[in-house]
């Protein structure tokens, strides 16, 4: 999402201002740093990081903060690094060109709406196009401070999304990613008044879009995963098979205490109805370690999520408190004990995982090529989100081809061409 919130900005600007994309941030008369506030780490990283280019930057170059750690800090980001021309919050960099050419200008609304300007044209990738569905989120899990930074959550008119998949695919665009905090609850609350229509109907409609192949999306929440919607998943032949299933927890009654609205039983029974309806979907996780009450019971309750589903990814993480959540004062958990939870379950992961590719050999996927490699290989994701590499150049770039996996790997497949 930031990634796209960064494209929108360059889009912006380029429609006002005379500045050009540069690899050195020395030699740039602009940077901005567009942030993240989920964990408290990024925001630290922030401030160093801000005070290496106060150091190196060329003396007339401005510094602006933008993203979620914007939103949520405000004008304290230009009190503790004064040298920042503006801050302006992930909900409002449609609005870059109004504060760009300011000095000390904070542009923070959570409540702006975006949606009819979500589109700007540019896009760093000609084979990929990343697609906002949806800003902002309606759920209040106790450990997060997204719905704070981002908003409360409009969809955006499904005839704009539709408009913009045709247009992208007109530029010779095979693959969508659709974007949103909670996609699954697409079509809950429009700005203006809209004739409902739901996910799975969305779905339905970007996939009638003819000459678009692939339609990826992140991230649905497991509570919001009904028949209907893992059928579509199933049946659509656009829809790629790789489903992102947040767990944060195994317990069901830390599931309670993060206010996540699904248990284990539910969220087991989602990830079987997947695994039986859809052959050769992989399923990737979000896992938060040490959660506040977290005892030794709970984590073995995540273990054993992770060893019933077996995700083909899972992003782990140890819980970090943050400011105006629920959960910010709740005990914590000890650091150390947090710590082994974390390198357990990594370790756990990677045994399965170590399981799980040497069952790719000799099968033949479905690549669509996206990146030239300094080695001589290219590389494309597998239609269940696998990454492959093969010995090949340019000319495949931006097409979809079969190819047979020779030898694996935990993170990289490597293949060649059939035929
Ligand atoms: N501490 C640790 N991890 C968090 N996440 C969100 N908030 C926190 C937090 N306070 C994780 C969740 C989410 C992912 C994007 O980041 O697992 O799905
Ligand atoms: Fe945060 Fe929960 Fe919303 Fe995801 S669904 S962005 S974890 S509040």
């Amino acid at each position: 999402m930031n990634q796209r919130d960064s494209e929108h900005m360059i889009a912006e600007l380029n429609e006002t201002e005379p500045y050009e994309l540069c690899e050195d941030y020395k030699e740039a008369d602009l940077i901005i740093i567009n942030t993240c506030s989920v964990r408290e780490r990024p925001v630290h990283k922030l401030f160093s990081e801000l005070g290496g280019f106060n150091k190196h930057k060329k003396p007339s170059a401005r510094i602006g903060v933008a993203g979620c750690t914007a939103s949520h800090l405000g004008k304290e980001i230009i009190e503790r690094a004064p040298y920042v021309n503006f801050v302006l919050g992930a909900r409002n960099v449609s609005k870059i060109a109004q504060v760009v050419n300011k000095d000390k200008a904070v542009e923070i609304d959570i409540d702006y709406d975006e949606s009819e300007f979500a589109f700007k044209d540019f896009r760093n990738s000609p084979f990929k196009a990343y697609i906002n569905i949806s800003i902002g989120c309606d759920k209040s899990c106790t450990f997060c401070i997204v719905p704070k930074t981002r908003g409360d959550e409009i969809s955006i008119p499904p005839e704009l999304i539709v408009g913009e998949v045709k247009k992208v695919v007109a530029t010779g665009v095979k693959e969508v990613f659709l974007l949103g905090q909670n996609v699954n609850n697409y079509g809950r609350r429009f700005t203006s008044e809209k004739e409902k229509v739901n996910f799975t109907e969305l779905l339905r409609l970007i996939s009638a879009v003819e000459g678009l192949e692939r339609i990826r999306f992140t991230s649905p929440h497991p509570f919001h995963m009904d028949d209907e919607f893992i059928e579509e998943f199933a049946r659509n032949p656009k829809i790629c098979k790789s489903m992102h299933m947040p767990l944060q927890s195994g317990s069901s009654e830390i599931l309670k205490m993060m206010k996540r609205g699904y248990t284990k039983e539910w969220f087991l029974n989602r990830a079987q109805k997947l695994r039986d309806e859809v052959p050769g979907v992989s399923i990737s996780t979000d896992i938060i370690v040490a959660f506040p009450g977290e005892s030794d019971a709970d984590f073995e309750e995540s273990l054993d999520v992770m060893r019933q589903v077996r995700f083909e990814q899972v992003f782990s993480f140890k819980y970090s408190p943050r400011p105006e959540t629920e959960a910010e004062h709740m005990t914590e958990v000890d650091g150390e004990i947090a710590s082994e939870r974390l390198a357990y379950l990594q370790n756990m992961q990677n045994e399965i995982i170590d399981e799980i590719t040497p069952q790719y050999l000799n099968t033949i996927q479905s690549v669509y090529f996206e990146e030239l490699r300094p080695d001589g290989f290219i590389s494309g994701r597998a239609n269940n989100n696998i990454l492959v590499k093969i010995k090949g150049s340019e000319e495949l770039l931006g097409t979809i081809q079969d190819v047979k996996i020779i030898k694996t790997g935990r993170m990289t497949q490597i293949g060649e061409l059939l035929g």
